[in-house]
């Protein structure tokens, strides 16, 4: 079976595709996400041609509200999206033709797809990427939000998920924000070295046409054309530093997701998810599920898989432009979705959770969270050597357990039964508010320091 040889090369094709051939080629399906990013470099393209004396000023003219056409069909969704047409260039370029006849075979003029495909994927990664920077940016203004209202809310502070320091639940709050406040400080990176403009290199040696690269960078709004053809055409970094980004946003958002998952456990309870954000059980009438964190939590292998599908593609490829490229886009359109529903569920999760403060303050009852405290007392009370303290503190710790009382509840006479020397001063160090409020070092958890971080974070990043 083969379909007709109307194709964009049939000088020098005597029959047809064959269907599978057709379908293994085609890339329609999915490229057609570029079709606003296509039919804008297509414009520009045109003007700059027409500009430079290329093609006729009255030939542009038709091409320019040809394509104005088609952009309106497409968003009206009257476009019909062909297979026979193999992609979101081919497919635009013969509706054009048909919109306003030959004068549409002079906008593939000075150009390919290769340089095409290239701008167009680069146009739809900088939109991408400007997107995810504002809904970054609405997950922190949440975080911020519970790191203000829970500055002063005590919690255990975990090592290896065991009881380790009384801190802050603001000051959790704010961990999650650095983190994706260095994530958006990698997009903007990501968008500043993307932002070159590869037209112009057309199949991959440049053009003989006197063309204006610059023209066209300006009205794409890319900071300066590419410097070398080959390069333009065969490089999908930008892509890949995209997915590299997914990744470890999707990482972050993954250890957020399991901090929901475990802080909602009945033996945790320290936040509540709203109705809204948690499922039942259709079997157990008490569940309350974080199917929404642990979905997040899951998601993140989907967007690495993306990831490591364009560094296999792209690593044994020799230049210029190879049709291998074509399947750089479903793992970029597919990783940009998971992680903008990841944010958006995670925003949403976070906007209507309650934070159980006497749950929080009770979860610090075992575990003597101010050993540490006792041990820096003893430095700086007492002058006693660190290591030596902390084996005092030792001692202490294992005389509290056996009486099963807290270190702010054990008698002073326990305390100079290790140590003689120990006086009653020792009892303002023993709290856990005395704890955290004494961790007053710059970027620590005493509530007047989260306060701070707050007021400086709002400042960064809102
Ligand atoms: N659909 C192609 C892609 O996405 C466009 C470039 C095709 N170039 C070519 N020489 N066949 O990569």
């Amino acid at each position: 079976m083969s379909s007709s040889t109307n194709k964009m090369w049939g000088g020098r094709f005597a029959g047809g595709m064959s269907a599978i051939m057709e379908r293994i080629n085609a890339s329609i399906s999915f490229d057609k996400k570029l079709a606003e990013q296509d039919i804008a470099g297509s414009t520009a393209h045109c003007r700059m041609l027409a500009k430079q004396g290329i093609i006729p000023a009255e030939d542009a003219e038709k091409i320019v509200a040809g394509l104005a056409q088609v952009l309106e069909e497409i968003r009206a969704g009257k476009f019909e999206f062909r297979t026979d047409r193999e992609d979101i260039h081919m497919n635009v370029e013969a509706r054009l033709a048909e919109i306003i006849g030959p004068g549409a075979g002079r906008l593939h003029t000075a150009r390919s797809r290769n340089d095409q495909v290239a701008t167009d994927f680069r146009l739809w990664v900088r939109d991408a990427l400007d997107r995810l920077d504002e809904d970054l940016k609405l997950l922190q203004s949440v975080l911020i939000r519970h790191a203000e209202e829970q500055a002063d809310t005590v919690m255990p502070g975990f090592t290896h998920l065991q009881n380790a320091q009384p801190v802050t639940f603001g000051h959790h709050c704010l961990a999650y924000v650095e983190m994706f406040g260095r994530d958006r400080s990698r997009a903007a990176d990501c968008r500043a070295r993307l932002n070159e403009n590869p037209l112009g290199a057309a199949a991959l040696a440049g053009t003989p046409y006197p063309i204006d690269r610059h023209m066209t960078a300006a009205a794409l709004g890319f900071d300066r054309p590419t410097e070398n053809s080959l390069d333009s055409v065969s490089d999908r970094d930008f892509a890949i530093e995209f997915l590299s980004l997914l990744s470890l946003i999707s990482m972050h958002l993954s250890r957020l997701a399991e901090e929901l998952v475990i802080w909602t456990s009945a033996q945790f309870g320290f936040v509540r998810l709203s109705d809204g954000f948690s499922t039942g059980s259709s079997i157990m009438p008490q569940k309350r599920n974080p199917d929404a964190a642990e979905l997040v939590r899951a998601k993140a292998g989907r967007v690495n898989g993306a990831l490591i599908s364009l560094l296999t593609m792209m690593k044994g490829l020799p230049l210029a432009y190879c049709k291998d490229m074509q399947e750089d886009k479903e793992p970029v359109f597919e990783a940009e979705d998971t992680v903008a529903l990841c944010l958006a569920a995670t925003t949403g999760m976070l906007d209507e959770m309650t934070v159980n403060a006497a749950r929080l303050r009770e979860s610090l009852e075992g575990g003597f969270p101010t050993a540490t405290d006792l041990a820096d007392w003893l430095v700086r009370s007492l002058g006693m050597p660190f290591r030596e303290a902390h084996h005092v503190t030792g001692a202490i710790v294992k005389i509290a357990e056996d009486k099963g009382l807290r270190l702010d509840e054990l008698p002073l006479a326990d305390f100079q039964s290790v140590h003689a020397p120990i006086h009653e001063g020792v009892l303002a160090v023993l709290t856990v508010d005395a704890s955290v409020a004494a961790r007053k070092s710059y970027g620590g958890t005493a509530p007047d320091q989260v306060r701070a971080a707050v007021a400086r974070a709002k400042e960064r990043f809102l």
